[in-house]
């Protein structure tokens, strides 16, 4: 990223800020979201093809309004302001925004000019969606008009000399059409950029840094099994070998088959350094008759570190810990508020007791998307890079009440035939979570000619895009049948089983 051509994005707290981030990605740039308070000199350094100042919950005739030094509309570099961004270019620079009545929101036919270069390739009118209260009323000097609506007068300005846009609608949202082409014109029709940001020069360069860092040292790393311990690890490994060590503490509470296989692509297909320590007894030991999902929740954590620890210590020294820290993480430290950027631990804290002097993070400039594709780049199979979120408690959170083994393989079996039929019905593609819940109800049943008296197992799956709403999936009834009689066949202690129809809010997605 040193080298690479850089698109800055002024956080002034808009709610779409990462969307404008990963919109500018895509367009094969490189993106990074900095506080608006960001200094020239710090600018001048990073040296960016352009600017993008988002929208904001303020408004720019407010008091204490989060603004700039107006110097940084004089840098001669391009810059597009986006909702508040373009309040904020218009009253600095001399116009006038005012606030409307009522506020806009919706999709809205925006007339556009179309010999704007922002604007290249776009019919007279395109469908926008507009959030605003405030408008500019008047334009400053030197800019004209490139975007109206029936109630919004000035929907767009320019000034094509000094290169400085500003659009009132938000064209990093799907429901903009063709949203990420405007984007796609800024950065390469007006900022001059070349495209040089994709995931396998991001490959190459990261190797060399890493390799250039670390040197002959050595590193640690904590592998989950997840998808960015994963990567990271793979990467690492690319760079310096065998001077890398990773650890892959097993619960024994991941799904069925799931620890096997992180250890034969570990170790067969990379041939990675890896410590698998086989705790299942240890933490089923700390877990009895614990049915608290919190406590749970703590016990694990704490034991995960402890395992961590004692193995690390057999390593001895190393001078670098492997982190799989993503920018979604990064950003919601503060990195976009303006304070300090901390460190974020994936696995429940960082390790007391291990020797380390520096933490490595390898895919902190990386969006969940972006680290999928590097994933793929290295060769790590499609179903590991594509695996759907795992609580790191594992199923000690969805075997409800005390958690015993043999619960554990009765939910592991009817969890594995759940996930198998769903990916046989190709729903897998559009589902963003599904699992089975081992319940701690049991219930009477016949079977042939038998009463029977056995577990009620829950299956649960949700649509959503940011895990904190989730809707319930609608899956067809003759693939819940099948999955019913499928289980309660071939697994023995079901008798029941139920589609659990909530969305979230008000339930969450796992059942504790
Ligand atoms: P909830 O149940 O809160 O879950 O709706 C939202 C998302 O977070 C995952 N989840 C966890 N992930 N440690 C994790 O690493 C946890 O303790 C944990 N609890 C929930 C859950 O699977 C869903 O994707």
């Amino acid at each position: 990223m040193k080298d690479n051509e850089k698109i800055l994005i002024l956080d002034f707290y808009g709610q779409y800020n990462q969307l404008i981030a990963r919109r500018v990605r895509e367009c094969g740039v490189y993106s990074e979201i900095v506080s608006f308070d960001i200094s020239i000199d710090k600018i001048k350094e990073i040296a960016p093809k352009g600017l993008i100042f988002t929208g904001s919950p303020s408004s720019v005739n407010q008091k204490n309004a989060p603004t700039i030094d107006k110097k940084i509309l004089e840098l001669g570099i391009p810059i597009l302001g986006i909702c508040y961004g373009v309040q904020l270019i218009s009253k600095i620079l001399g116009g006038n925004v005012d606030s409307a009545e009522k506020r806009e929101y919706g999709v809205t036919s925006v007339n556009i000019d179309n010999t704007s270069p922002l604007f290249a390739g776009f019919e007279n009118t395109n469908e926008c969606l507009m959030t605003h209260t405030d408008f500019v009323k008047v334009m400053p000097e030197g800019f004209k008009k490139i975007a109206y609506t029936a109630d919004c007068p000035v929907a767009g300005i320019a000034n094509e000399n000094k290169k400085i846009y500003g659009i009132q609608f938000h064209p990093e949202v799907n429901h903009t059409k063709n949203g990420t082409k405007i984007i796609h014109n800024f950065v390469y029709n007006v900022c001059g950029c070349k495209g040089d940001w994709n995931m396998s020069s991001f490959v190459e360069d990261s190797v060399k840094a890493l390799k250039s860092k670390i040197g002959d040292k050595k590193a640690l790393c904590a592998l989950s099994g997840g998808v960015d311990s994963s990567v990271a690890a793979v990467l690492l490994n690319k760079a310096i070998g065998k001077n890398l060590t990773c650890i892959f503490v097993d619960h024994g509470l991941l799904r069925k088959n799931e620890g096997d296989e992180v250890e034969k692509i570990f170790r067969e297909q990379y041939d990675i350094n890896l410590v698998r320590v086989n705790a299942k007894d240890r933490f089923l030991a700390k877990l009895k008759d614990v049915t608290d999902p919190e406590t749970k929740r703590k016990i694990i954590g704490e034991e995960f570190i402890r395992v961590f620890e004692e193995e690390a210590k057999k390593i001895g020294k190393v001078e670098f810990l492997v982190q799989g820290t993503i920018y979604p993480d990064v950003i919601e430290s503060g990195a976009g508020k303006g304070q300090t950027i901390k460190s974020h631990h994936n696995v429940g804290g960082l390790p007391d007791y291990v020797d380390f002097e520096e933490i490595v993070e390898p895919l902190r400039d990386l969006f969940k998307d972006e680290v999928r594709k590097t994933g793929l780049e290295l060769g790590i199979p499609e179903n590991l890079v594509y695996r759907q979120p795992f609580p790191g408690p594992g199923l000690a959170i969805r075997v409800i009440g005390d958690i015993t083994d043999e619960k554990l393989n009765i939910l592991k079996e009817a969890d594995f035939i759940f996930r198998e039929e769903i990916a046989k019905s190709g729903l897998d593609k559009s589902l963003n979570q599904y699992f089975a819940v081992l319940t701690n109800l049991k219930s009477v049943g016949v079977m042939g000619d038998e009463r029977t008296y056995d577990y009620t197992l829950a299956l649960r799956a949700v649509e959503t895009s940011d895990f904190m709403t989730a809707t319930w999936a609608k899956i067809p009834y003759d693939i819940l049948e099948k999955v019913s009689v499928r289980i309660v066949n071939e697994v023995k202690g079901i008798n029941r089983i139920v589609y659990d129809i909530t969305s979230k809010p008000p339930a969450t997605i796992e059942w504790e």
